[in-house]
């Protein structure tokens, strides 16, 4: 069904009332092939969305926004793996819950993280020690321009922190269609996030995870049903080892992970420590609870949201001398743009 001057105010997790052009609601696979393989998207800004938990409407959209809401599951098994075969728009938060009630172990330490299935694999979504390159088997996209569907492995993915192909050679050129899971049979738990230590035991099983996981981000995110927000709104910034020892110098309670050769600093903390926790601009803040996200008290706009990500931006670079990249993709007038501080 496509609709014209379309409120895109529902389809945002921030609530950001901006509108589109026209939209298409797509829901299955076969509608998606046909739609993209008529459609001259370079003629017209064309907008793929999944749940709209991780985009930041700057502007109303003057394109046409494609809805993928393409549902089904299946799964196979021989003696060491489950694999499933997951349709872009299934929910991901229902995924898992549906895995874990099904007695399939893999995914809880990812419970509860808005958006579709389709979405996970472009920003390699994560949470809590696992990331979704952890249980990827394949993704299934159409290509734009070359119409084609293609399948690829997790390897060729190139995934990395919060990043994907589909964030590099491939963005804005395929609309995912499916992704593969590949879930081990003989589980092992990951419980190296610290919350998640204190259940090591023996015993631990996938359903006591999931539901810790649950009971966390309930506790420290808001739900974008409530107030809206995309979680994170930065990723924690990654420096040098050396770099890393001089802030750490000047700030003794500054916390980061090994990354690599590198080191991850938590972008929460700096967020905090530069006095921004609960901070209001207007219509809209951060989080009271969790500096690392940005919230929507009620009719912000996109340019509400861009002022106070780079307010924040600038405060930390001030206090700190790093810089924050946002995590969620900006879209303007004529797709997406970058978010410049
Ligand atoms: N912190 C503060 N103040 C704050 C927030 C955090 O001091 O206001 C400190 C915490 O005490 C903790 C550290 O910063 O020592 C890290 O915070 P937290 O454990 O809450 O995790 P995070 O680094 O802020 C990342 C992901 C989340 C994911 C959690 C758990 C990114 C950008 N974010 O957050 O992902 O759920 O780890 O694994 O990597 C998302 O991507 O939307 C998201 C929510």
């Amino acid at each position: 069904m496509l609709s014209s001057s379309e409120s895109l105010a529902t389809y945002n997790t921030l609530g950001l009332k901006q509108h589109c052009h026209s939209l298409i609601k797509l829901c299955s696979t076969h509608a998606i092939l046909d739609f993209c393989q008529s459609f001259e998207y370079q003629s017209r800004p064309l907008l793929v969305l999944g749940g709209g938990s991780n985009i930041v409407l700057t502007d109303d959209f003057a394109g046409l926004v494609m809805k993928i809401e393409s549902k089904g599951i299946k799964i196979i098994e021989d003696a060491d793996y489950y694999y499933l075969s997951v349709e872009a728009g299934e929910s991901w938060p229902a995924l898992v819950a549906m895995t874990i009630d099904n007695g399939i172990n893999g995914l809880e330490n990812l419970a509860l993280i808005p958006g579709t299935a389709g979405a996970a694999p472009i920003q390699n979504i994560g949470a809590y020690g696992v990331e979704f390159e952890q249980v990827c088997d394949w993704v299934e996209y159409y290509h734009l321009d070359d119409k084609t569907l293609n399948r690829i492995t997790a390897h060729e993915c190139h995934f990395s922190y919060r990043d994907s192909i589909f964030k590099q050679e491939l963005k804005n050129k395929t609309v995912i269609t499916r992704i593969g899971l590949k879930l081990r049979k003989q589980w092992q738990p990951t419980m190296t996030y610290g919350p998640l230590r204190d259940l090591a035991s023996e015993q631990i099983t996938a359903k006591q995870i999931f539901h810790r996981v649950c009971e966390i981000r309930k506790n420290k995110l808001p739900d974008p049903e409530l107030i809206g927000n995309v979680g994170s709104f930065f990723k924690n910034p990654i420096v040098s080892n050396e770099h890393y020892h001089r802030l750490l110098k000047q700030h003794p309670g500054l916390v980061a992970y090994v990354m690599d050769e590198c080191m991850k600093l938590a972008a929460g903390w700096l967020v905090d420590q530069a006095g921004l926790k609960g901070y209001c601009a207007g219509r809209v803040g951060v989080h009271n609870q969790q500096a690392l996200v940005l919230v929507n008290h009620g009719d912000a706009t996109g340019k509400d949201i861009t002022q106070l990500a780079s307010y924040v931006a600038d405060k930390v670079f001030d206090m700190f001398g790093v810089k924050l990249e946002v995590e969620p993709r900006f879209i303007g007038k004529n797709g997406e743009i970058e978010f410049n501080g």
